[in-house]
């Protein structure tokens, strides 16, 4: 179970970092570029279509040489936009959700790892306001239904899992992971496309971002794999907190809000 586990977060951070890396942007995005940039081209006359002015960009620069004026109002770059208030309306509602996830956490190893998650995930909001800054738009959220959706499942977990418990952690852990999957396939996704649209500066705000996301995915696996899980698979039904010995120190800290 763990080693699939590890797989499965591996194989996501090495698909991701392909989407992500800049110099081989070779996502979904650029793909699409590419192929509304030689549709334009190969358009049956010259004559004026409705075609957008990304596409006119195309037919006279060819797909190399968008520039952020060029595709500001193509349908990529709304695109784009819209994924950049998609993000910054999920990682607001993050930032609402780790306190209450750490709160339900039973070990101070996972409840350490979402507090820090809190401040990487605060600067990851400035940062993303730092983007809309540089391609000079406002930031503004709008409605993130996935988000919504995996942090509510996240809310259940606690309720269907019994506090003081390895098993609420081992599950907390998956239902944390599941966000940063998210946030990776947004962000490496985001990535690319600021690349193909030429917004370099924006392209390297959001791979750090990407790659924080990255480490905290690989980090939530190793807390899981070091002894969570293997503990949580020794529970039973009458299992409590006191049942475990996770930490020497007997002065547990408590749950801070
Ligand atoms: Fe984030
Ligand atoms: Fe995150």
């Amino acid at each position: 179970m763990d080693s699939d586990k590890t797989k499965t977060a591996n194989t996501s951070a090495e698909e991701t970092q392909k989407a992500g890396t800049k110099k081989s942007a070779s996502g979904a995005a650029k793909n699409s570029s590419t192929n509304s940039s030689s549709s334009a081209s190969s358009g049956t006359s010259g004559s004026s279509t409705s075609s957008t002015s990304m596409m006119q960009s195309s037919q006279t620069s060819g797909p190399k040489d968008y520039s952020q004026e060029a595709t500001k109002d193509g349908p990529l770059y709304k695109f784009f936009l819209d994924g950049l208030k998609d993000m910054y309306f999920a990682e607001k509602h993050i930032l609402e959700a780790l306190p209450k996830m750490k709160a339900a956490a039973t070990t101070e190893e996972l409840q350490d790892a979402f507090e820090d998650h809190h401040l990487v995930t605060q600067k990851q909001v400035s940062r993303l306001e730092k983007v809309f800054k540089t391609i000079e738009e406002k930031p503004e959220g709008k409605k993130c239904e996935a988000i919504i959706g995996i942090l509510k499942e996240g809310e259940s977990i606690i309720q269907e899992t019994e506090e003081g418990t390895m098993t609420r952690d081992a599950a907390l852990i998956i239902a944390a992971q599941k966000v940063e999957h998210y946030e990776i396939a947004s962000y490496g996704g985001l990535v690319a496309l600021a690349e193909t649209l030429g917004l370099e500066r924006a392209a390297d705000l959001l791979q750090t971002t990407l790659e924080e996301e990255e480490e905290t995915d690989l980090d939530l696996t190793d807390i899981a794999e070091s002894f969570i899980n293997f503990r949580a698979a020794g529970e039973d039904e009458d299992d409590d907190s006191e049942d475990y010995e996770y930490d020497d120190d007997d002065d547990d800290p408590g749950l801070v809000l």
